[in-house]
């Protein structure tokens, strides 16, 4: 079992962390990025405890109490825009990628555990996200720029 009990699974620069090197929280991302890379925003830099992609997670069944996952939004993106680089672009493949995600979540996450997840209704309805999961969220709240922000909360089943 991990010593660290949260798993954020798309922790880009952390932004949305009160606390970025919080001693429970495991930090993972696909990608590194060094600072400097963004010229308007030289601080900001990308640099997780693991280079993990969230289809297929080096975690144990069961290791994490909370799950937090905030992906990429969107695909319409220059791949050497600003947003792209700090946020990164939703591929193609989205739909079969975060069905892959909520199963690998669920997975990690312990019985009675807590999924976090954090969408933007820009580009894609939240109607046609939920879709693509087999459970509903307990929670769910908009929030943002024109309500188009959605926290999702989704219990995990004891199993
Ligand atoms: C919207 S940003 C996350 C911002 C973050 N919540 C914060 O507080 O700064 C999305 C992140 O998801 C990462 N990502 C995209 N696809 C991924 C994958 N398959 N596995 C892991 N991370 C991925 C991107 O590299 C990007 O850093």
């Amino acid at each position: 079992m991990a010593e660290k009990k949260i798993l954020d699974v798309c922790c880009g620069g952390r932004m949305f962390r009160f606390d970025k090197s919080h001693p429970l929280c495991h930090f993972m991302d696909m990608r590194s990025l060094p600072k400097w890379s963004i010229s308007s925003r030289p601080d900001f830099h990308i640099d997780p405890d693991e280079i993990w992609d969230f289809r297929d997670i080096k975690a144990d069944d069961k290791s994490y109490k909370i799950v937090v996952m905030d992906p990429p939004h969107l695909q319409k993106l220059w791949d050497n825009s600003w947003m792209a680089k700090k946020y990164g672009r939703l591929p193609k493949t989205w739909k079969e990628d975060l069905q892959k995600w909520f199963t690998e979540c669920m997975r990690v996450l312990d019985d009675y555990g807590i999924l976090i997840f954090k969408r933007n209704e820009h580009e894609i309805p939240l109607a046609k996200l939920m879709k693509l999961f087999p459970q509903k969220p307990m929670i769910w709240h908009r929030t943002g720029k024109n309500n188009k922000t959605i926290w999702l909360i989704y219990l995990k089943p004891p199993t």
